[in-house]
């Protein structure tokens, strides 16, 4: 049961729920995530503090520049670099943060990068006012394939998405949203993000972690801030259902 206190004592707060962090870039030197094996470590090691128990590793992958495959062999060998020095009671699931981009469909390697043992792919749309073209890819991508994509970061675009952009993403089938905790630790952001999560959406969330200083692991102080503006029952309930989606497939 997680303990959840009062706005009096919010630095006590505490939890024994654990957390996954959907989004992550702790593999050492394969995008512009951790420069190198001892940045992964201490990345994983504070979100270890947070009480992030499963990181969902979340490279970049680019279609147009790479082949799943050249991919997958540089993601085995940062993982492996990782594996050995991963916090006791963590785990590291293997994924890819993939780009959508025109035709990204017609690439059936695409469904290798699913979360390991799920089938979830996260999914980056571009930083552009919301196309048909992506929701339909989007969408398209889950149909032929039988997967659930997870779209990544989507308060990314709170300041180009126009109310009805949202109000069309969130009325797509099949798919869940990823919200960075950044989201709650900004003023302009963090009431809009909380009404999502209260209106009952599949949502997950990630840190979006790069480094250990200004894209650092910040998954307590937003499941802080949104603990306290949710039935306890409710952020539980929430909170585990994260887990199950990576557990239960
Ligand atoms: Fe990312």
């Amino acid at each position: 049961m997680a303990l959840l206190l009062g706005s009096k004592d919010k630095k006590a707060y505490k939890s024994d729920l654990v957390y996954v962090d959907y989004h992550s870039h702790v593999l050492p030197g394969i995008d512009d995530g951790a420069e190198n094996l001892s940045m992964s470590v201490q990345m994983l090691e504070e979100l270890n503090k947070q009480n992030v128990k499963f990181v969902v590793a979340t490279s970049h992958f680019s279609n147009h520049r790479e082949q799943v495959d050249s991919f997958l062999s540089r993601r085995e060998e940062a993982y492996n670099l990782i594996l050995p020095q991963i916090p006791q009671g963590m785990k590291i699931l293997q994924g890819a943060e993939i780009r959508v981009e025109r035709g990204l469909i017609e690439n059936s390697d695409i469904t290798k990068l699913c979360i390991s043992g799920t089938n979830m792919i996260l999914l980056e749309m571009p930083y552009e006012p919301l196309k048909s073209w992506i929701t339909e890819e989007i969408e398209n991508i889950g149909y032929r394939y039988k997967i659930t994509p997870i779209i990544a970061h989507i308060d990314r675009y709170y300041k180009i998405y126009k109310h009805e952009d949202y109000e069309k993403l969130f009325s797509l089938g099949n798919v869940i949203f990823q919200i960075n905790t950044e989201a709650y630790l900004s003023c302009s952001t963090k009431r809009f993000f909380t009404s999502i999560i209260n209106g009952k959406l599949p949502v997950v969330f990630g840190s979006d972690c790069h480094n250990n200083t200004n894209r650092a692991p910040n998954m307590d102080k937003a499941m802080s801030y949104i603990s306290r503006r949710m039935k306890a029952e409710d952020f539980e309930e929430m909170i585990k259902k994260t887990t199950k989606y990576i557990n239960n497939q």
